[in-house]
C-alpha cells in the first residue's frame, strides 16, 4: 500500500526531529525545577528564558510580555475572560467574530454569567470581518474585541491590523487567536495593534500541551491560575520545561523557513485547487482566494457527504478533515461555513485539506486523482435509477 498522505496540518502536526532532539535532555538530564537555585535548575531556567526570547521575537514582542500556557485553548480563555473583566469600565460588552474557534466562542458566552453582553460579528461570503463591521459595532461601548488572525477551517486571513487600530482608538482591548497563523505568515504585535495574542505549539511541529499568551505590558489583567510565583505570578504551576523548549525550537525553525515555505505551500495549494476545479463539477472553494493561509484548501463537493469522503480518503491512505478537528463527530454543518452563507446541504459535503512540510507535488497529484475517483463513485451511487 502507498504511503499515507497527511493533509490535516491544521488539526495538528508531527513534532520535527530537531524539536524532539532539543526537548530530550529536559526530560532526562536537565530535569530540575526551573524555580530552583542550584546549577541544574539554573540551566533549566536559562532554557526557558531562551525559548521565551525566541517566541517573543517571532511576534515582535518583548520576552516579559510572553507567558507560557498549556496551549491555544488556555490562552484564548485567559484573554477573553480576564481581558473583558480588566476593561469592564469601558463597557460590559464583548465582541467576537462569528467564525472564532470554540475556545473563544465559549469563553465569550461564559461571560454572560458575569453580566456581559456578547455579540458575534458577522463575516462576509469569504469569511472576512470587515473593519466597517467593527467600526459600526463599536459605536456602543465595549471592553474587548476578539478576531482571529487566520480561520482554522477556511484559512481566511483577517485584516487584524485595521481592526486593532479601531479598537485602540476607542479604548477597547483587542485579542487575536493566532494559533493557525503563527510561524506561517508574518505577525507583529506592535504594528498590528494587538493587546493579547494566543499561539499553540502543536500547530507548528512542536509538542502538544504547550502554548503561549502575549499580553501587552501596558495592559493589567487577572492571573489565569493562582498558586506559585511562576510566570510573574500570572500563571502558577511548575513550568513544562521540555514543552517550552520544544515550542522555542519549533518557533525558531518556523521563522527560518517562513518565507520559502509559505511560497512553496501557496504554490501547492493553488495547484490542488486548480486540479480539483478542473475535474469536479460544481465544486466550491470556501474562503478567500487572495487572503488565504498558504496550506489551506477547503471545498464543498455538491452531492457528497463529508464523512463518506473522509472514510473513502482514509481507505486510500489520505488523512483529511471535514471541518475543524474539534467538531469531528458532529453532523451539524460547521458554524464557519454557515456564517459565510454556504447552504446547509452543500456544507455537508465539505472537505478541508491542509498541507504542511512533508507535502510534495506528487502528493497533490495523488490526492486530486483520488478525490476525483471517490466523487465519481459517490455521485454515481446517488444518481437516480
Ligand atoms: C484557531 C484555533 N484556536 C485555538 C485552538 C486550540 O488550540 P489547542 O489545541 O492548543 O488548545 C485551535 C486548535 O484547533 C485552533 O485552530
Amino acid at each position: 500500500m502507498a504511503q499515507t498522505i497527511y493533509l490535516d496540518h491544521a488539526a495538528t502536526t508531527p513534532v520535527r526531529p530537531e524539536v524532539l532532539a532539543a526537548m530530550e535532555p529536559y526530560f532526562t538530564s536537565v530535569y530540575a525545577n526551573p524555580a530552583t537555585i542550584y546549577s541544574m535548575g539554573m540551566e533549566a531556567r536559562s532554557a526557558v528564558n531562551a525559548a521565551r526570547e525566541i517566541v517573543a521575537g517571532a511576534m515582535g514582542a518583548d520576552p516579559d510580555e510572553v507567558y507560557f500556557t498549556s496551549g491555544g485553548t488556555e490562552s484564548d480563555n485567559w484573554a477573553v475572560r480576564s481581558g473583558a473583566l480588566a476593561n469592564a469600565e469601558n463597557g460590559r460588552r464583548v465582541l467576537v467574530s462569528s467564525i472564532e474557534h470554540h475556545a473563544v466562542l465559549e469563553s465569550a458566552c461564559a461571560l454572560k454569567e458575569e453580566g456581559f453582553e456578547v455579540e458575534f460579528l458577522p463575516v462576509d461570503g469569504e469569511g472576512f470581518v470587515t473593519p466597517d463591521v467593527v467600526r459600526e459595532a463599536l459605536r456602543r461601548p465595549a471592553s474587548l474585541v476578539s478576531v482571529m488572525h487566520v480561520n482554522n477551517e477556511i484559512g481566511t486571513i483577517e485584516p487584524i491590523a485595521e481592526i486593532g487600530e479601531i479598537c485602540r482608538e476607542r479604548g477597547v482591548l483587542f485579542h487575536t487567536d493566532a494559533v493557525q497563523s503563527f510561524g506561517k505568515i508574518p505577525i507583529d504585535v506592535r504594528s498590528q495593534n494587538i493587546d493579547m495574542l494566543s499561539i499553540s505549539g502543536h500547530k507548528i511541529y512542536g509538542p502538544k500541551g504547550i502554548g503561549a499568551f502575549f499580553l501587552n505590558r501596558n495592559v493589567a489583567i487577572e492571573p489565569f491560575m493562582h498558586g506559585g510565583a511562576q510566570e510573574c505570578g500570572k500563571r502558577a504551576g511548575t513550568l513544562n520545561v521540555p514543552g517550552i523548549v520544544g515550542l522555542g525550537k519549533a518557533t525558531e525553525c518556523a521563522v527560518t523557513d517562513l518565507e520559502p515555505e509559505a511560497k512553496r505551500l501557496s504554490r501547492l495549494r493553488d495547484l490542488l485547487i486548480a486540479c480539483l476545479f478542473e475535474v469536479i463539477p460544481g465544486v466550491v472553494l470556501n474562503g478567500s482566494r487572495r487572503q488565504r493561509l498558504p496550506g489551506n484548501v477547503n471545498i464543498c463537493i455538491p452531492g457528497a457527504e463529508g464523512e463518506t469522503l473522509l472514510l473513502a480518503l482514509d481507505e486510500a491512505g489520505i488523512s483529511a478533515s471535514a471541518g475543524s478537528a474539534c467538531s469531528t463527530g458532529s453532523t451539524e454543518p460547521s458554524h464557519v461555513l454557515t456564517a459565510i452563507g454556504v447552504p446547509r446541504e452543500l456544507a455537508r459535503g465539505s472537505l478541508r485539506l491542509t498541507l504542511g512540510i512533508s507535502t510534495t507535488e506528487a502528493d497533490i497529484q495523488r490526492v486530486a486523482s483520488t478525490i476525483v475517483k471517490i466523487t465519481d463513485r459517490i455521485t454515481k451511487m446517488r444518481a437516480p435509477l
